[in-house]
């Protein structure tokens, strides 16, 4: 418990972070990695390049610092950061170091400005803030490997199939190495996190589980071969390791299932299901879930891709559409052809847009949302500006998310 001195003297030093936030987090990942090079092991090297991760770990520090007299009210995002450190192993011994470099970053960059008192002050919040974090993580691993099938840090998993769903991604269907019984009642929305080991590191990537939970003992993935510039010397480093290089019968290492983007199967509102892209990953298996469980909730989903090329599991949605009747699929084609809608392989020509969401979305309904950013900037300010309260919006970021904003 901190004094209320104490408390006012941290939160006078927010402004100063927050202003100097970008310079203060590029010195400090560049002297944590310099003194600590092993946790490049653990951080995503692409996302330090484009700065997402910096300003995403810094600024929920500030953040933090800033609600320190009531940590309660960032407990959701505590919960998210705390889900995706765990799918990565982070461990209680890394907070001091990051506490380290983190507050030598600060006195480097703001100079005089900390004084004595200001320091301590800091190093309290610091250690208040990441006692809040360590505890929630050992409780999280302790559920995860004391629950039936669990187990801690990465586990080998053997790919039992492979399938191309789409042009651009291929669904891999896992199981434990050792035949041993895995967590089956993961809830739907959550994720695993993948190792792979390249150029002398070890690369973490997370990845939505996408059957049911439950009953099929194993874990169904499907990854996107990621090529933003489309050049492939700078194809993304995990995906395109997986489309190129795992087939059926390799192994993987893999981390126990985490997440907060979750369906709660004990409400019976309406679901809205608003997939972009590869967001359409958990959405099924949340909308297979739902289905399964909960037959007389009324669900609609919303499936945005490019054309029928890059329509993921198209099969197993008409199936799943034609075989429940409270659930209603609609798919888009930015580049359809009349043809496309003639063949009912899209309903739409053109973007999922207000007008469609105003129709189709209940005011009750509970709405997740994933895909691309831009994607998912304009569901969500959409479904805001006609009266959806964002209690009631869920979102996946496939990326850092607290660097994500919605305007
Ligand atoms: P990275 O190496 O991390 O690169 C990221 C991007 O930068 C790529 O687009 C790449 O083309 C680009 N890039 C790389 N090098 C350069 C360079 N030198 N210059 C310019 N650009 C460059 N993904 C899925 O496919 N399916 C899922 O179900 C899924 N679920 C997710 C769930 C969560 C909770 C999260 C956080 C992410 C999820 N992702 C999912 C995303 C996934 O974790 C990876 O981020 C994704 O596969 C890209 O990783 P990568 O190693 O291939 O790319
Ligand atoms: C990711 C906050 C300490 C390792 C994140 C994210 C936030 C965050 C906001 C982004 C979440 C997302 O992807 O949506 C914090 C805070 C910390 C802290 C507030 C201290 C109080 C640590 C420590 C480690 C660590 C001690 C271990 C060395 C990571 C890694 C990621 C991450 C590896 C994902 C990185 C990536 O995508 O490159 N953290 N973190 N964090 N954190 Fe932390």
């Amino acid at each position: 418990i901190m004094d209320t001195p104490t408390i006012g003297i941290v939160k006078s030093l927010v402004p100063a972070l927050q202003e100097h936030g970008s310079e203060i987090t590029t010195r400090f990942y560049a002297k944590m990695f310099e003194a600590h090079p092993e946790l490049l092991n653990i951080f995503n090297h692409s996302n330090q390049r484009d700065g997402l991760q910096q300003q995403a770990l810094a600024t929920s520090v500030y953040a933090a610092a800033a609600n320190i007299d009531d940590l309660t009210a960032i407990l959701p995002a505590v919960k998210h950061i705390a889900n995706k450190h765990c799918s990565l192993g982070v461990k209680p011994e890394h907070y001091p170091i990051v506490g380290k470099y983190l507050t030598l970053a600060i006195q480097d960059v703001l100079g005089d400005v900390v004084t004595p008192e200001l320091l301590s002050a800091w190093k309290k919040a610091y250690t208040m803030i990441s006692d809040a974090f360590i505890q929630l993580e050992q409780q999280i691993y302790q559920e995860e490997e004391q629950c039936r099938g669990g187990w801690a840090g990465f586990r080998p998993f053997t790919v039992k199939s492979r399938q191309q769903v789409a042009e651009d991604i291929v669904a891999l269907e896992l199981e434990a190495a050792d035949g041993q019984p895995i967590i089956e009642d993961y809830l739907p929305g959550q994720y695993v996190t993948v190792k792979i080991e390249k150029d002398g590191f070890e690369h973490l990537r997370q990845y939505s589980l996408c059957d049911v939970p439950g009953s099929h003992h194993t874990y169904r993935i499907a990854v996107k071969f990621e090529d933003t510039s489309r050049e492939l010397q700078r194809a993304g480093l995990v995906s395109s390791y997986i489309h190129y290089h795992v087939r059926a019968g390799d192994t993987l290492l893999v981390s126990a299932p985490a997440g907060v983007f979750t369906l709660d199967t004990t409400l019976t509102n309406p679901v809205a299901l608003l997939a972009g892209g590869v967001g359409i990953t958990p959405i099924m298996s949340m909308l297979r879930t739902v289905a399964e469980q909960q037959p007389d909730r009324e669900v609609q989903l919303a499936y945005a891709v490019r054309d029928h090329h890059f329509h993921a599991f198209a099969d197993d949605l008409k199936q799943l559409a034609e075989g429940a009747p409270t659930v209603s699929s609609t798919i888009f084609y930015e580049n359809g052809t009349e043809e496309d809608v003639e063949q009912r392989r899209c309903s739409y020509i053109g973007r999922i847009n207000a007008a469609w969401l105003e129709q189709h979305i209940p005011g009750n309904a509970e709405v997740y949302v994933c895909g691309p950013r831009p994607f998912m900037q304009v569901m969500i300010s959409t479904l805001l500006r006609q009266g959806h309260p964002m209690e009631h919006i869920h979102y996946e970021v496939f990326g850092p998310a607290l660097s994500f904003s919605v305007d």
